[in-house]
């Protein structure tokens, strides 16, 4: 017993990862060293590294650790050049790493240069200091020390001359020259310099204030501060609130012309335009757009949720905190309050340990029971743009919401400080599609939610974590070149949030903060462009169910004879190609209809239609059999077509020409149907097939690759409708069409006729058929068995005889 507990125990230390254990993760921008890639970052790399040796249970190295993160978040920039490391002594896989670097205590810091051999130990920081800012000046110390071969990314770190400054531009092409004047033991010139050294078109320097040349030519009189220095010999004085490090930087890496290497130039609005698919809404960026919020939850509920086709547990939980915080706290119009309050209430009243999505779904999308309540369909981005189509967006939109709720709770009075944070974090962990997101997401949570204990501190938390992200991830490709990444607000938005400390370092006020969150979130400040009217949503809303409901009818019925006439087998790994093809599609605006309609191809064949823009094809539809009949045939028949261009071919074909709204019938009556049978095994039949089904990948696209938020994940619905057909059809009762109940019943009893009389006539033939093919080939294998059996007899004898 002991023997295996101690063999699992190993197992655990062997594969758990030792980040795990150590005090810094992934999140941290910390390179975490292990035996693995100790040799590729310290050994000979192009990067100067600092490393920290500690070891996970010592209470210094605790202490000492959000120091280290602090430091690694501020010289974030400096990454190029010199890069910041930590490896836990404690976990034995690194006690012979620890033991070749020559760590006797815990915390050790030492400076690796560039191009360091194997052999090197690096150098020793002794007697550091807990701050970051002195730790910073260390570091730069030792960049400048550093001999040859220097770390090619780091730029020049000493003082410049009159004479050098006078022929930069014969050599040099960028566009801007800054010039940092100070004293000389000041640090701000080379850590600005460090800064920007990930930007193009500008060029830092640092003038000491015995350069008198300069300092005269310049007439400065202030040290430090920053002049712009021109190639026809002009200059301008760097206007900033504070002369400051964190001013400098901020203010230069967002002169014209300047961008971060490897970046794309902004596109300028115009080219925009004809970028995007949809047209650009032209909005004000200090502002908080409802369109936003409205298309966050659009794509939450719809499109997000929609991955998980059984929800229990404690995502269960989560997801009722969630829609209890928005019933509570989201600041919306009244269509939209009343269906999420109405939400809410369904929600809170399911008792059952889990709830199938499509339940969900349809207390979202079904609620003319439920006076004026809707959530428009669709996605439409406003202070979310990108500038790609892929850029921005959704998770642009969930931060916007959940700072709006933290704000609306803290105005309205909650009672739980922590109710919102905890909504979110449980969101984001059980549900968020970016799933390393998700993770960051929840490391920073384990952190520091116990400290937020009013409602207050819960604005500030979000705003700070957010602001960690910011910086974690400016610079990434998913970062929109059009909206970098800042630590948010800007100087410019709220300049009385920023302040200096008496050190020169650049601290928020968190005084200032606090109302400014407030009021730039406040609901009453949430701008209402762009939005679809309130009555129109809901017209559009009922007539979107009449409509259904009428169409469905009559399109089923002759969409089964017409198909089940000419093949009557499911080419069924055609519809899951198909599947595939239509998640790499764009986003749409409809995903909704789409998801609807996803159900309804498990049902059917397979053909992929997408729903043409509601507002219009809705309205002016009307049921004309014949044209349509025709199309659906020849959509039949493009079914034999084996190849997937035939089918690609096939689909444009059909988008073109049909808009079909079948399969919301068939999960609304199926629901219904499932509501009304008591009968308990249609009930475990449904729920089954919902977990058999294939998990479908989470939205786990990279958004360091690619923000692939963008692109909507669908989930498959129940294949079984067909098997409850009968029961659907009698909900139809409820819905008052009772003139349309007695055609459909009328059509149903044809269809079954059909169908029995084609499938056995078909199977009678095919086993009788069978038989006598069976039957002859034995008589004939037989046969011929017999004759060469006589004629080996006969040659036997005939060689027996002499
Ligand atoms: C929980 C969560 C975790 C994420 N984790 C990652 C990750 O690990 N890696 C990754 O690549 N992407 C991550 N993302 C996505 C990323 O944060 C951005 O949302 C995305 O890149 C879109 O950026 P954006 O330019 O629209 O601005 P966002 O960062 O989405 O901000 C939206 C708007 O909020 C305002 N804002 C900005 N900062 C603040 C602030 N500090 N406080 C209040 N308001 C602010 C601004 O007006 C901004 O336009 C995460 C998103 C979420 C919701
Ligand atoms: C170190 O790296 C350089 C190129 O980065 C390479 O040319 C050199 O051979 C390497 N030296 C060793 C000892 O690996
Ligand atoms: C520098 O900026 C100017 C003006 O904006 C621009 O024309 C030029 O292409 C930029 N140079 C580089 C190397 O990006
Ligand atoms: C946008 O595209 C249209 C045609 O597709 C073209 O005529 C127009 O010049 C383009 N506009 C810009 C600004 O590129
Ligand atoms: C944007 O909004 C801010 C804050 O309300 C306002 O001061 C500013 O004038 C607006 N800008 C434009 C261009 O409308």
């Amino acid at each position: 017993m002991t023997a295996t507990a101690a063999f699992f125990f190993c197992l655990c230390l062997a594969f758990s990862p030792a980040a795990e254990a150590g005090l810094y993760t992934a999140s941290d921008q910390v390179v975490l060293l292990s035996e693995q890639n100790v040799g590729s970052v310290l050994v000979n790399s192009s990067v100067a590294m600092v490393v920290e040796f500690y070891a996970s249970w010592c209470g210094h190295c605790i202490v000492f650790s959000p120091t280290y993160k602090k430091l690694a978040r501020d010289t974030k920039e400096w990454k190029p050049a010199v890069n910041i490391a930590a490896i836990d002594c404690a976990a034995q896989v690194n006690k012979q790493i620890c033991r070749d670097y020559e760590i006797t205590g815990y915390p050790s810091i030492k400076f690796f240069h560039a191009y360091s051999k194997a052999d090197s130990s690096g150098v020793t920081y002794r007697g550091f200091s807990h701050d970051v800012r002195e730790l910073r000046h260390r570091i730069i110390d030792s960049l400048e020390s550093h001999g040859e071969p220097w770390p090619p990314a780091c730029p020049p770190l000493e003082p410049t001359s009159e004479a050098e400054i006078n022929n930069f531009f014969e050599t040099n092409t960028v566009q801007h020259l800054a010039l940092i004047f100070e004293d000389k033991k000041s640090y701000i010139g080379r850590e600005v310099i460090l800064d920007l050294l990930q930007f193009e078109n500008i060029t830092v320097r640092r003038v000491l204030n015995t350069e008198k040349g300069l300092v005269a030519k310049l007439g400065v009189t202030k040290f430090p501060s920053c002049y712009l220095y021109y190639p026809d010999g002009n200059f301008t004085r760097l206007r900033v609130n504070f002369e400051a490090r964190s001013f400098y930087s901020y203010a230069l890496q967002r002169l014209p012309g300047v961008m971060r290497s490897g970046k794309s130039p902004p596109v300028v609005m115009e080219l925009l335009k004809n970028h995007t698919e949809e047209p650009w809404r032209p909005f004000n960026s200090s502002q908080v757009y409802m369109a936003d919020l409205e298309s966050a939850l659009h794509y939450s509920l719809r499109v997000e949720l929609a991955d998980h086709a059984v929800i229990k547990g404690d995502a269960l939980i989560a997801l009722k905190n969630y829609i209890s915080v928005l019933a509570k706290y989201f600041p919306g119009r009244p269509v939209v309050t009343n269906l999420l309050k109405s939400l809410n209430s369904w929600l809170q009243n399911q008792t059952a340990d889990h709830i199938s999505y499509k339940e969900f779904k349809e207390t979202v999308d079904d609620t003319p029971q439920v006076l004026d309540a809707a959530l428009p369909e669709g996605v439409r981005w406003v202070g979310c743009q990108g500038s790609q189509p892929h850029f921005r967006g959704y998770p642009c939109g969930v931060w916007t919401l959940f700072h709006v709720l933290t704000v609306q709770a803290s105005n309205t009075g909650g009672s739980d400080p922590k109710e919102v944070l905890k909504a979110m974090r449980n969101y984001v962990h059980h549900f968020f599609g970016c799933r390393y997101c998700a993770e960051h997401f929840e490391n920073m949570a384990k952190e520091g939610l116990d400290e937020v204990n009013t409602l207050k501190s819960a604005v500030l938390w979000l705003w700070s974590r957010h602001n960690r992200v910011n910086n974690r991830i400016a610079g990434a490709l998913s970062e929109d070149p059009l909206f970098p990444k800042i630590q948010w607000p800007s100087p410019e938005m709220c300049p009385s949030c920023h302040t200096v400390k008496f050190n020169g370092e650049h601290s928020w006020n968190k005084e200032q903060v606090l109302p400014f969150l407030g009021s730039y979130f406040s609901s009453s400040r949430i701008l209402t462009d762009y939005l679809e009217a309130e009555d129109q949503i809901l017209r559009k809303q009922r007539e979107k169910h009449s409509h259904q409901l009428q169409d469905s009818l009559a399109q089923k019925h002759i969409e089964r004879i017409a198909r089940e006439a000419l093949n009557p087998i499911r080419p069924s790994v055609q519809s899951r190609v198909q599947e595939g093809e239509e998640e790499e599609g764009p986003q749409e605006e409809d995903e909704g209809p789409q998801d609807e309609m996803e159900a309804y191809e498990e049902d059917n064949e397979g053909g992929k239609e997408k729903p043409a823009p509601l507002t219009s094809e809705l309205e002016d539809k009307s049921f004309v059999p014949t044209p349509w009949t025709k199309t659906k045939l020849e959509e039949v028949r493009g079914h034999r077509i084996p190849s997937i261009i035939g089918m690609r071919l096939r689909r444009r074909q059909q988008q073109e020409d049909i808009v079909d709204l079948d399969s919301f019938v068939n999960q609304h009556f199926k629901a219904k149907a499932l509501q009304l049978a008591a009968s308990s095994r249609v009930k475990q039949r449904t729920l089954q097939t919902k977990v058999e089904q294939e998990p479908r990948p989470a939205l786990s696209l990279g958004m360091e690759l690619d923000a692939g938020l963008g692109m909507v994940g669908l989930q498959p619905m129940d294949a079984d409708l067909e098997l409850n057909f009968i029961p659907q059809g009698k909900s139809l009762k409820k819905r008052e069409l009772a003139g349309q109940y007695f055609r459909r019943e009328v059509e149903l009893a044809q269809r079954e006729h059909w169908m029995s009389v084609f499938s056995i006539g078909f199977s009678n033939v095919d086993i009788s058929l069978c038989v006598i093919l069976y039957g002859l080939s034995f008589s004939c294998l037989l046969a011929m068995y017999v004759f060469f059996r006589n004629r080996l007899r006969r040659r036997k004898v005939k060689v027996a005889l002499p």
